[in-house]
């Protein structure tokens, strides 16, 4: 009796299996994302304006970059302008028939030598053998320092590269030899910094 009850128990455990096993589901699917359409109605119904604010305020919306205080977006393009020409001077833009040389005078080494306008002065320096000083050879820092001695350094040289000099560091002679690249005869002490 007690194993009939058990097989009886056991078959109908089966069936209720089986039967969970071919039952279909409830039908649920998960809802569309329409997150980033909701946001996008959101950023449209946020009006545009038309002074400079410090940060993005659109609302998911990616919009404009704030612009520079007391910069209208006129003068931002020219500021974009002027920043790529500050990006500095690149040597290799120089054709092989436009290379001309300068007479450059190194006052501590006490030799004046030619300095091609696609060459560094740190770079005709050490071919002399000259012990000059440098660190990064990047413009990044002042360990190359020189000072030209004839009068403001963007006349007599361009850099290719300058995160280190200011302008009035320049105004007063100032350049980083291992990116100054001359367009003059001059005369320089290495191994001045301002
Ligand atoms: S070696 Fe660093 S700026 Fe010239």
């Amino acid at each position: 009796m007690v194993e009939l009850a058990g097989l009886l128990g056991g078959a109908t455990l089966t069936l209720i299996v089986v039967a969970f096993h071919y039952a279909k589901g409830t039908g649920w699917e998960a809802p569309e994302d329409i997150s980033q359409e909701v946001l996008e109605q959101r950023a449209a119904s946020v009006p545009e304006t038309d002074f400079a604010e410090p940060y993005n305020r659109s609302i998911g919306g990616g919009g404009a970059a704030a612009i520079p205080a007391g910069g209208a977006e006129g003068e931002l393009a020219e500021g974009d302008e002027a920043e790529e020409e500050d990006e500095g001077f690149d040597p290799d833009s120089i054709a092989d028939d436009e290379v001309e040389y300068y007479e450059i005078e190194f006052a501590k080494e006490g030799e004046t030598i030619e300095v091609a306008n696609n060459e560094t002065i740190l770079d005709a320096g050490e071919e002399e053998g000259w012990d000059l000083p440098y660190a990064c050879r990047q413009g990044q820092c002042i360990s190359c320092a020189g000072h030209i001695q004839d009068g403001p350094a963007e006349d007599y040289i361009r850099h290719s590269q300058n995160e280190s000099l200011f302008e009035d560091d320049m105004e007063d002679g100032y350049c980083l030899t291992c990116v100054a690249y001359p367009v003059d005869d001059f005369t320089i002490e290495t191994s001045e910094s301002p």
